[in-house]
């Protein structure tokens, strides 16, 4: 992403292009919950799924009402979190596009993509850090994914930094694979970007029935 790469506490980022990483450290409830005996880790588990079950997310256009809360989560999310100006400048794009997911009628994830020829490139994206583990930001990318054609749009791209960890485990968990190292590739530090690519696997050939030859 030109942008969208590396948490706060947990990572770094720069206005425009990228974002820097979070090097994962303490985590969502859930995650720290899971890190306790057997038992606990069964209880912390089953509190996490019921988590999950319980929350009814709904993913919509951004709309500007929107950008107090999805500021809230940007400035949450990165060291250098992009202002209101860096988010108007871009979204005044025909090509660019926002998006948030909404939990309890309140923005608990955002992201902020292009529309090029060929492919989607996202430049920004984060969950809020209360809201981590659950699936949020799982369902946002396949709802990106979902407008791909193999015709047309037909993969996503996205910058991550180098040190951006639990990003770089995110993505991969998706089938996002690195494509390629861009070298000191943000403004505010040293850090290179791994460049990530999601292309949808092709849907499986249907065997042939073998022909049942008459008689
Ligand atoms: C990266 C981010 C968007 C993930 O959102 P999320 O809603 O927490 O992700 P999900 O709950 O859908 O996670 C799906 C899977 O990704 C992997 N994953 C997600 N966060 C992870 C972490 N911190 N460490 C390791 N793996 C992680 C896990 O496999 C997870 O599945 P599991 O929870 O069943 O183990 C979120 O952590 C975030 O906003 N980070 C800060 C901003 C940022 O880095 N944005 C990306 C810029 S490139």
């Amino acid at each position: 992403m030109v942008k969208a790469d590396s948490p706060a506490a947990e990572g770094q980022k720069s206005p425009l292009p990228s974002r820097g990483p979070p090097l994962a450290l303490g985590g969502s409830p859930a995650t720290v919950r899971r890190s306790g005996t057997q038992k606990n880790i069964r209880e912390c588990c089953d509190v996490a799924t019921s988590e999950r079950d319980r929350l009814r997310i709904h993913v919509r256009w951004m709309i500007r009402r929107d950008m107090p809360e999805v500021l809230a989560v940007e400035q949450e999310a990165f060291e250098f979190p992009w202002s209101e100006e860096d988010f108007t400048r871009c979204l005044r794009q025909r090509n660019c596009i926002g998006m948030v997911a909404e939990a309890d009628d309140s923005v608990v994830a955002f992201m902020i993509y292009e529309l090029h020829r060929n492919r989607l490139h996202v430049l920004n994206f984060a969950v809020r850090r209360s809201h981590r583990r659950l699936g949020i930001g799982t369902q946002m990318m396949g709802k990106l994914a979902g407008k791909l054609t193999p015709e047309r749009r037909s993969r996503i791209l996205l910058e991550v930094r180098e040190r951006n960890l639990p990003a770089q485990l995110f993505f991969r968990s998706l089938g996002y694979r690195a494509i390629s190292v861009l070298k000191d590739f943000y403004q505010d530090t040293t850090e290179d970007a791994y460049l990530m690519q999601f292309v949808p696997a092709a849907e499986p050939a249907i065997e042939a029935q073998p022909r049942r030859m008459a008689g």
